[in-house]
């Protein structure tokens, strides 16, 4: 797993983001990490210090002077003791602590004491996350080298919008892991697709498909977490981008299949958009009307096989290539087949049958195709699906 044996401090301060650090400490006991928290007086106006314990099922630490905790464990080395210090949701209060060296209380002891890295997941008002004086805050603890993972951009509880929002908390594990974690595809570049297209028919209208993007930004993630340079090209898709990744905006088949020949070279190329087989052969440059002589003709040409020309290439074919195929009917058999019929090293299968929930959904059933056999895994958070085939690709090209 990939955070196995490694030790979170992690600091909860006071925000109404802190109820997320509980799904956080969910998921980095999943990935096989351990927390430690420590709440800070105002996170402890946000979660009790039962729910943490709880769900790290490890004793809380929360005041500076405690007689107990300093006969088991003293604070600096409760500090020292972590293979990275996570702040979530980290305040102003606590980036502005930081940043000026104040230590007066436990959070902030911690902060100043440890030799370990330091990752923030800031959360604030709008207003104070974009005030000149967070900013100079942010900026110098960049400087300082610690990490931060978001905040995103959205609605917020106190009913503004921008940018303030905490990290969610899957984006948090991400970056903790990354933070940590080996970078076994240091130097090497991944090329992504993802995400349906949009093929125009005219300026209002267009042929698209249900795909959400979700498993080729996880792949992207999963892959830059490893310490590859990503470049991820995706159609107009729904799910959020990956962090890590350099992002390539396209629209149609034909776009994204300039923007994957534009990024080659490459050392691995994961094909996982659902690319329009088909285009409207001429896209109206009004909108099209209803006319008396009925719906109109729409006359079809087919776009270029983006994965199966990469995997043809006689020059500068990456080392793997590796689609994806979405089937109704017959898995195996029809996959086995598309794997030679499109030249890639492997296909990643799955069945995207009515009532599967797969295509737009959060998890996915694949099965693994390479020329050895077929492997078949079981149904997984797309995340976790990402994970394990950055796994595999690390492995294959060590
Ligand atoms: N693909 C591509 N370019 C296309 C069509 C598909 O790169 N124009 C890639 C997809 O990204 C995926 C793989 O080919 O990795 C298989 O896509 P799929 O839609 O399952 O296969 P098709 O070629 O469309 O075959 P069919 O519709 O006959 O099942």
């Amino acid at each position: 797993m990939r955070l196995s044996g490694r030790r979170i401090l992690l600091i909860v301060g006071g925000g109404i983001a802190a109820y997320k650090s509980l799904e956080l400490i969910r998921l980095i006991g999943k990935a096989g990490g351990r927390v430690v928290p420590v709440l800070t007086a105002g996170g402890r106006e946000f979660v009790t210090p039962l729910s943490l314990a709880a769900l790290a099922g490890e004793r809380v630490h929360e005041a500076l002077f405690d007689l107990t905790a300093e006969v088991e464990m003293g604070h600096i080395e409760l500090s020292r003791s972590a293979d990275l210090v996570v702040v979530a949701p980290a305040t102003a209060d606590l980036m502005a602590k930081l940043a000026g060296g104040l230590a007066n209380d436990l959070a902030s002891t911690l902060l100043l004491a440890t030799d370990k890295r330091v990752l923030m997941a800031p959360a604030m008002n709008v207003r104070m996350w974009e005030h000149p004086a967070t900013r100079r805050n942010r900026e110098r603890l960049a400087e300082d080298g610690v990490l931060f993972v978001g905040p995103a951009e959205g609605e917020m509880a106190c009913g503004e919008y921008g940018p303030g929002r905490m990290a969610e908390p899957a984006e948090i594990l991400a970056a903790i892991a990354d933070a940590l974690g080996p970078k076994p595809l240091a130097g090497r570049h991944a090329i992504v697709t993802s995400g349906p297209t949009h093929e125009p028919i005219d300026p209002v209208r267009y042929i698209a498909n249900r795909s959400s993007g979700r498993q080729g930004a996880a792949i992207a993630a999963a892959l830059a977490a490893r310490g590859a340079r990503v470049t991820f090209v995706t159609g107009p898709a729904t799910a959020p981008r990956p962090t890590g990744a350099e992002v390539v905006e396209v629209e149609t088949a034909l776009e994204m299949a300039a923007a994957v020949e534009a990024a080659l070279p490459a050392d691995v190329a994961v094909f996982a958009a659902a690319v329009g087989d088909w285009r409207p052969v001429a896209a109206a440059a009004r909108k099209i009307k209803k006319t008396a002589a009925g719906p109109p003709a729409l006359a079809l040409a087919e776009n270029p096989d983006i994965l199966a020309s990469v995997a043809g290439l006689a020059q500068g074919r990456p080392p793997l290539v590796i689609g994806f195929a979405a089937e109704t009917g017959d898995l195996i058999g029809n996959a086995t087949a598309k794997r030679q019929r499109k030249g890639c090293d492997w296909l990643v299968a799955n069945d995207v049958g009515d009532g599967s929930g797969i295509m737009g959904g959060m998890e996915n059933a694949v099965t693994l195709i390479t020329a050895e056999g077929t492997e078949a895994w079981p149904r997984l958070d797309k995340r976790e699906v990402a994970e394990r085939l950055a796994d595999r690709i690390a492995a294959a090209l060590a």
